[in-house]
């Protein structure tokens, strides 16, 4: 039995004050059975990352990043590594994403390095794959998503790959109020986990976590996570509200 993992994606939204406020509401609005059935992990910004730490440190909530470099240090302005991610107390690192993708040229062979790095400081990497709506419309969408995955998943190891989740999340469902419906989004996490049985075995793609991502909210969740293979979500607008990503968290089943 997978265990859930909601995880909510701030990305580029909240200040310092404004974060501390929402995690506040959300650790008010938990309780401790909650985190039996499913893990809880946030993603604010990185200014807000040790002000979330600080508050979250007590409480089963994980932190986690929307993105880090693949490597240690060095000359590369405005980025952050995964040792200063692990310094700051993240568990988790959100890498590939369609926004860096498609706003800051992010490429499956980056996504691998950066999944190389994130394992050899022990975060663990929520890998993000998604067809957009001229692929879906054009029927590739399967192909485009096997292709990210293999590509992303090079040179990992089947021990490596216990510590990877896989996100799902449709270009076209992001941000836009379109959801995959339940049955669209479960073929795609059936096809991801036949991928990966080819590439390792039917074990790992047993134990495979894989999130849907795409307007997933507190009226849609129920449904969506009740699918066979969805193991959870990545939660983005809605995260930024605390009724909505609790009601999203107790609707895990
Ligand atoms: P959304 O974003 O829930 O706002 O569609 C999901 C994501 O980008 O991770």
């Amino acid at each position: 039995m997978r265990k859930k993992i909601i995880a909510g994606n701030w990305k580029m939204n909240l200040d310092i004050q404004l974060s501390e406020q929402l995690i506040k509401e959300i650790l008010k609005n938990l309780n401790k059975e909650v985190f039996l059935k499913t893990d809880v992990v946030v993603c604010p910004p990185f200014t807000s990352l040790l002000t979330v730490f600080n508050l979250i440190k007590d409480s089963d909530i994980k932190l986690g990043a929307q993105n880090m470099h693949y490597e240690n240090e060095g000359a590369f302005t405005g980025e952050v590594s995964a040792i200063m991610l692990k310094s700051v107390g993240c568990k988790y690192v959100i890498l590939g994403h369609s926004e860096r993708r498609q706003y800051f040229l992010e490429t499956d062979k980056t996504v691998n390095l950066k999944i190389k790095k994130a394992l050899e400081y022990s975060l663990n990497p929520i890998v993000c794959v998604g067809e957009t709506l001229e692929q879906r419309e054009s029927g590739i969408q399967e192909s485009i998503v096997e292709e990210q995955v293999k590509n992303c998943l090079k040179e990992i190891t089947s021990e490596q790959l216990k510590k990877i989740i896989i996100a799902y999340e449709p270009v076209w469902a992001i941000g836009t109020g379109h959801t995959a419906t339940p049955t669209q989004a479960n073929e795609m996490h059936k096809k991801i986990r036949s991928v990966i049985e080819d590439l390792y075995s039917t074990e790992c793609a047993k134990e495979l976590k894989i999130l849907y991502g795409g307007s997933v909210n507190e009226k849609n969740s129920a449904d969506l996570f009740a699918q066979s293979d969805i193991d959870g979500g990545l939660i983005g607008g809605a995260s930024l509200r605390s009724k909505s990503f609790t009601e999203i968290i107790f609707s895990v089943v």
